[in-house]
């Protein structure tokens, strides 16, 4: 029998982070309420067309008027971590400090005081996608003042929040805001500019990011003694063949392009990886170009990129297996740079997403991989999750056999393997607006009817299964 297939009986000690996740767009609702200003998101979802059915994130699971039902649901499921997101331009309408709103705040205050008087900890990211649109109106990311601005909103968040808050993640996946929204353009700000965009957004959302972890050491760590990181997404990429070194390659060549990009120069050298710096100059050089699309750091940008995060956060929700290709040079991208093609697991299981097929076991594997690569670190696993259509409504047994299995791996990763793993974090709390696919999936522990005109919250069978 195949070691993947077998189940590993066994607990995590007493004291691991035990957690459900949300994201402010995605649960908060409220767009325009108390004095919000609009994001990119707001701006982009309401659009006709861009999002199935028309849906967005106007009302959302409402939860800026429902803190009693979320923190309801949090009692629920017994968990220790509420991981959820602030929303920029609540606290500053058009991302500037100047533009203060006191009712955003509030808003903050209240969910956090009542998670710590429900014995919760809150978990929250600075950044999770909803960037201010009067900044998006000058370029967004693809423009160097924005290291500052968001310093300035980051220092705030630390001073206002921060007494109660201990764990700050301060962007939510780097590698899909820049290659999913500058290079294929597909999510807000829809920039599509494949050739070069994309590596020169990565270099200042890893300097944006360095930057606040340093004014959270400089001015706070001491006197509120809380963690910095920053959560990035992986999938594991298996070799097409284990035994064709060049194959082997591949595979570690597309985790380094996907998760080293920022994980590389954060938890190694302040760098990126050699296979990024070989693979993108030899490109641009043979492109004729006259530097490498793929920008470098001054050794002063090294040393202070470098050891910023306290431990490692990762999202991810699937396996891919990968093999080597060879890219026509004649197509400048962040993809075909990469010279390899991603294709689903044999056997997988299928899930309400294509792209996200059910691989329990490549969550052990990439478990391991972070531990060899980065030098044994603390891990979280900030997300992991399963979307299921609109016809499950509370009866999801795919998700049952879901996370039983993804945990399992994780357990095995810890108790077998001695990978440390601090963490889990369950995507999501409840049905959300899933981004792109608008409210056709869900990945809730809780089922959530947006077809009333309140919004209504159920448990789900996965829940009520584990106690
Ligand atoms: C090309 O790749 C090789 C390794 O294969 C590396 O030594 C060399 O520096 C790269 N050239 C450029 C311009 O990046």
């Amino acid at each position: 029998l195949d070691e993947i297939d077998l189940y590993h009986y066994g607990t995590f000690p007493e004291g691991f982070h035990w957690g459900v996740s949300s994201s402010a767009y995605q649960v908060e609702g409220g767009w325009n309420a108390d004095g919000k200003g609009p994001s990119v998101w707001d701006t982009f979802t309401q659009k006709p067309g861009n999002i199935p059915n028309n849906d967005n994130g106007d009302v959302a699971c409402d939860s800026y008027n429902k803190i009693d039902a979320d923190l309801y649901m949090l009692r629920a499921l017994k968990v220790k971590t509420y991981r959820f997101s602030l929303s920029w331009s609540r606290i500053f309408p058009n991302g500037y400090k100047s533009s203060h709103n006191q009712k955003g705040v509030d808003y903050y205050d209240r969910l956090i005081d009542g998670l710590i008087a429900n014995n919760i900890a809150p978990m929250v990211t600075l950044y999770h996608w909803d960037l201010p649109q009067a900044l998006q109106d000058i370029s967004g990311w693809d423009n160097l003042e924005m290291i500052n601005i968001f310093n300035e909103y980051c220092d705030f968040c630390y001073a206002t929040f921060g007494d109660r808050v201990k764990f700050w993640i301060t962007f939510n996946e780097p590698q899909t805001i820049a290659w999913s929204g500058y290079g294929l353009g597909q999510i807000p700000p829809n920039v599509k500019q494949p050739r070069d965009a994309p590596y020169r957004v990565a270099h200042n959302l890893l300097k944006a990011h360095a930057q606040v972890y340093h004014t959270y050491d400089e001015k706070y760590r001491a006197s509120q003694g809380g963690l910095v990181s920053i959560s990035l997404n992986a999938e594991w990429a298996e070799p097409l063949d284990i035994n064709v070194p060049r194959e082997v390659v591949a595979a570690d060549r597309a985790l380094q392009f996907q998760l080293g990009w920022f994980a590389h120069p954060i938890f190694k050298n302040g760098d990126y990886p050699d296979a990024m710096k070989w693979q993108v100059g030899n490109k641009s050089e043979l492109q004729g170009l006259p530097n490498s699309r793929l920008p470098s750091f001054t050794d002063e940008d090294k040393a202070f990129i470098q050891g910023t995060a306290d431990v490692f956060c990762i999202n991810t929700y699937t396996t891919k297996v990968v093999r080597h290709v060879t890219s026509r040079l004649n197509i400048e991208s962040y993809e075909t740079d990469q010279d390899v093609e991603k294709d689903n697991a044999d056997g997988s299981e299928n899930t309400a997403v294509n792209e996200q097929k059910a691989v329990a076991w490549g969550l052990r594997r990439l478990l391991n991989w972070l531990k060899e690569e980065y030098g044994d670190p603390e891990i979280y696993i900030t997300e992991n999750g399963v979307a299921t259509g609109t016809a499950i409504t509370v009866d999801d047994t795919d998700r049952i056999f879901f996370l039983k299995t993804y945990v399992d791996e994780a357990l095995k990763a810890h108790n077998l393997d001695g990978v440390r793993v601090k963490g889990y974090i369950a995507s999501s709390l409840m049905d959300s607006f899933e981004w792109l696919k608008g409210n056709t999936i869900g990945y809730g522990l809780h089922y959530v009817n947006f077809k009333l005109s309140t919004t209504t919250r159920s448990l789900r069978i996965s829940i009520v299964s584990k106690h």
